[in-house]
């Protein structure tokens, strides 16, 4: 199989703008590494997320309060190394930018310098204002994160669907309001009730991407972990998750066979082996009969065959390899093993 290109043309801010405006569905979905990003792009997706659920769902993390800046940068660079088309988003880990729009102007500039992606997302609704007017004065493009922020979840009280009521619906359109007009460029809706994600996106002018918010947004996002079942049996996963795949399943399967193949020698065969010109193996087998012969002579063996040898118990093959191995070794200490000594070839 040849090398696989990817012939789409890269999706900008603008692309965006588009295809809400044709009110094309925007597809989004997370990407934690350079072979996760390398087939989401490869799979045609228009935004790639390096989610701080990298925390969870890569890195083994309790939570996602626990990923470092420095953590996202580098998983932000691999991620980043292999999108050619889809638009790049680099989470702000907690942390990074809570304390001032100054504070969180400086970790985006970070992420885009040296995470290389193209703009970032952060959790927060109308509080965040300030922040998302900052580093989008600074050019750098903006996805806000309302709904279910996974950030706060200890003063969510856990991970709960949010706008369920009246109250927590209006607040839930005030949020996408206030992210809109300080001028980000998507609003992802976490968890929210469909008939209100559906009613948010109908009144903004920028795109809402859907997660566990119902087919009304103007585009999906899912982890890819999650959607692609790359998790063991029995894990946790939430209702609006799809399984499209087993890559868990498979990638057992596939390790199982290989641990098989091994422990039976049927792996590597042949053709995974690199061949040696004939006369060289003559050669070589030559000039190694010499040294055996002699390190069989100072070990007082007794000169076998190869089928008398190989017609010995299983303990006396091993009690002589294993003599023969520290032989070896201390003649190379010494300096006495003359191996390149005989210069006879075939
Ligand atoms: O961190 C993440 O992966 C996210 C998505 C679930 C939107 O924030």
């Amino acid at each position: 199989m040849g090398t696989i290109t990817n012939q789409r043309k890269k999706v900008t801010i603008e692309t965006l703008r588009r295809m809400h405006a044709k009110n094309e569905p925007i597809t989004m979905i997370t990407a934690h590494d350079f072979p996760s990003a390398h087939v989401a792009d490869h799979a045609g997706m228009d935004l790639i997320l390096v989610g701080d659920s990298l925390a969870m769902v890569a890195l083994g993390m309790e939570d996602t309060s626990e990923v470092l800046l420095e953590e996202m940068i580098l998983h932000c660079r691999s991620v980043s190394r292999a999108t050619k088309s889809a638009f790049t988003v680099g989470d702000l880990p907690m942390g990074s930018y809570e304390i001032s729009p100054e504070q969180a102007v400086e970790s985006a500039i970070r992420v885009i310098k040296e995470g290389r992606v193209q703009s970032v997302k952060l959790e927060g609704g109308a509080e965040m204002t300030p922040t998302i007017e900052r580093i989008a004065r600074a050019g750098i493009p903006v996805l806000a994160h309302i709904g279910l922020t996974p950030q706060r979840q200890n003063s969510l009280g856990g991970f709960r669907v949010q706008g369920k009521t009246a109250d927590g619906a209006m607040k839930l359109l005030e949020d996408a309001l206030a992210v809109q007009q300080a001028g980000a460029f998507a609003v992802v809706l976490e968890a929210v009730p469909a008939g209100v994600a559906e009613d948010i996106t109908n009144r903004l002018s920028i795109p809402t991407i859907g997660i566990g918010a119902g087919s009304g947004c103007s585009g999906q996002v899912l982890v890819q972990v999650d959607m692609s079942g790359n998790f063991p049996p029995g894990r946790f996963i939430p209702k609006f998750v799809k399984k499209y795949g087993d890559v868990w399943g498979e990638s057992m399967k596939a390790i199982q066979a290989y641990r098989d193949e091994v422990k039976t020698r049927a792996y590597p065969a042949p053709e995974h082996t690199y061949p040696m010109p004939e006369v060289e193996m003559k050669t070589h087998n030559y000039r190694l009969g010499q040294v055996d012969r002699e390190l069989e002579r100072s070990m007082n063996m007794k000169d076998l065959t190869n089928s008398e040898f190989a017609a010995l118990p299983q303990e006396q093959q091993v009690e002589f390899w294993s003599k023969y191995r520290v032989e070896i070794a201390r003649r190379f200490r010494e300096g006495s093993l003359k191996l390149y000594e005989d210069s006879t070839r075939y």
